[in-house]
């Protein structure tokens, strides 16, 4: 950047982010980066994500690389003088990159922003493009933790979801995880066409098997625009995926996983920073195609997302334009868009986090969260920190209902 350019950018964010605004926020939320990879060996019939087949000439690795690096320095002014708390590379299917082109990414992640001592690095990946040296070369690249897209380690069930990968490659990708990253995550879906509570046993039993640190337990749903939401599957019925449910609650638990958030369990230490940040409503930063950031500003909070078809984002973030639309969240959706995460989490959020973290002051929310109390669906909590609110084990259980109280 020329100096100039560099004036010139300094006014904007002046002008832009930091002139005066009716919020009044505290100190800048913990900062993450979310860089987004769209590409998958094919799309699965049920997936809804910006995801899409890799191209019959194969990954523009390099071009999108250039791309997400151009994207990252127009992101700058935004966020001046902040270090990363956590990065998380997903898709897509971040595994199919090189470990050349992953360590390249966080070269310059690290070259432009500060990263945090002991900044968790999480990259998404597909049992189908497991080898033994790739997943060892992502470590190696500067990767702290792999999130592995299991589904389910049935192969009827993997058959019915249209994955690339069988129960083998399933297992051969967990067990080298658990073997090569200091942490580590299991994706798995439940209420699976064909699946009943003995299948979903034997689906956690493997799972269970590998010890894992962290597991991510998604009801399959049928979403629109995907191929599952024109041809549904016959799928479990309703009463059946709410005992699945209790099932994997009362498994994990005994397991010593805790169900921190709707659908994330932990053993004690492995939380996933990256999306606890999320959920209490902290700063990312989203680079790539479509990839959505939240950023902080003293009186305004920031919504940005960029291109989101790859052809579009490479022409553009190559071009100087990655982003295609940015908004303020305005003062009356930040109290839903903060209990839409904070209530996510099982034990809920501190009292003061809210108007740290939206800049409104208490009543912007008091009274509604008073009213569900008297529902029986959040509790109040002293600590000696303050007051918290958390989700009862009925408003968990009735969340959407909790948070559409707060629109
Ligand atoms: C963006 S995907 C990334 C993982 C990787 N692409 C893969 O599928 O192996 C994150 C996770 O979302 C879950 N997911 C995707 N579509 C879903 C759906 N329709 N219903 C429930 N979970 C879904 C899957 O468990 C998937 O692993
Ligand atoms: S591999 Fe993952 S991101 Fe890709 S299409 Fe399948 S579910 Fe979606």
């Amino acid at each position: 950047m020329a100096p100039g350019d560099s004036e010139a950018a300094v006014d904007e964010l002046t002008s832009r982010y930091l002139r005066p605004g009716t919020l009044q926020l505290g100190a800048p939320p913990p900062l993450s980066v979310y860089v987004h990879l769209p590409w998958c060996l094919q799309k699965c019939p049920y997936c809804d994500f910006n995801s899409h087949a890799t191209p019959s000439d194969g990954l523009p690795e390099a071009r999108y690389l250039d791309a997400l690096r151009a994207d990252l320095e127009q992101s700058l002014p935004l966020v001046w003088g902040r270090s990363v708390h956590s990065v998380f590379i997903g898709g897509g299917t971040p595994s199919l990159f090189s470990p050349e082109g992953i360590e390249r990414l966080l070269a310059d992640l690290r070259s432009l922003l500060p990263l945090q001592p002991g900044c968790e690095v999480t990259l998404e990946a597909n049992p189908g493009t497991f080898e033994q040296g790739r997943f060892r070369a992502f470590r190696a690249a500067g990767v702290t933790r792999l999130s592995i897209g299991v589904q389910s380690f049935d192969d009827a069930a993997l058959k019915a979801l249209g994955r690339v990968h069988d129960r083998g490659q399933a297992i051969a990708a967990a067990t080298l995880a658990a073997e090569v990253f200091e942490t580590f995550n299991l994706d798995l879906m439940y209420a699976l066409p064909g699946q009943d509570l003995a299948a979903l046993d034997r689906d956690l039993d493997q799972a269970l098997a590998f010890a894992p640190p962290h597991l991510s337990l998604y009801h399959l749903t049928l979403e629109p625009n995907t191929l599952f939401a024109r041809h549904p599957p016959v799928l479990p019925d309703d009463d059946t995926a709410a005992l699945m449910l209790d099932r994997l609650a009362e498994r994990t638990a005994a397991a010593g996983l805790q169900r921190y958030e709707v659908s994330a369990y932990a053993r004690p230490g492995h939380r996933c920073a990256h999306n606890l940040n999320y959920w209490q409503f902290g700063d990312y930063l989203g680079l790539g195609a479509g990839a959505h950031g939240k950023l902080s500003f003293p009186h305004r909070v920031l919504r940005t997302v960029k291109w989101r078809e790859p052809a579009a984002y490479l022409r553009e973030a190559l071009a100087g334009r990655a982003t295609s639309n940015e908004e303020e969240v305005g003062r009356k959706a930040l109290p839903f868009e903060f209990m839409l995460n904070a209530l996510r989490l099982r034990e809920g959020f501190e009292e003061a986090l809210f108007m740290e973290r939206t800049g409104l002051p208490p009543s912007a929310v008091l009274p509604r969260l008073e009213a569900a109390a008297a529902e029986g669906l959040v509790e109040p909590l002293m600590t000696a920190q303050g007051r918290w609110w958390r989700p009862t084990a009925r408003g968990f259980d009735f969340l959407s209902d909790l948070q559409e109280r707060f629109l």
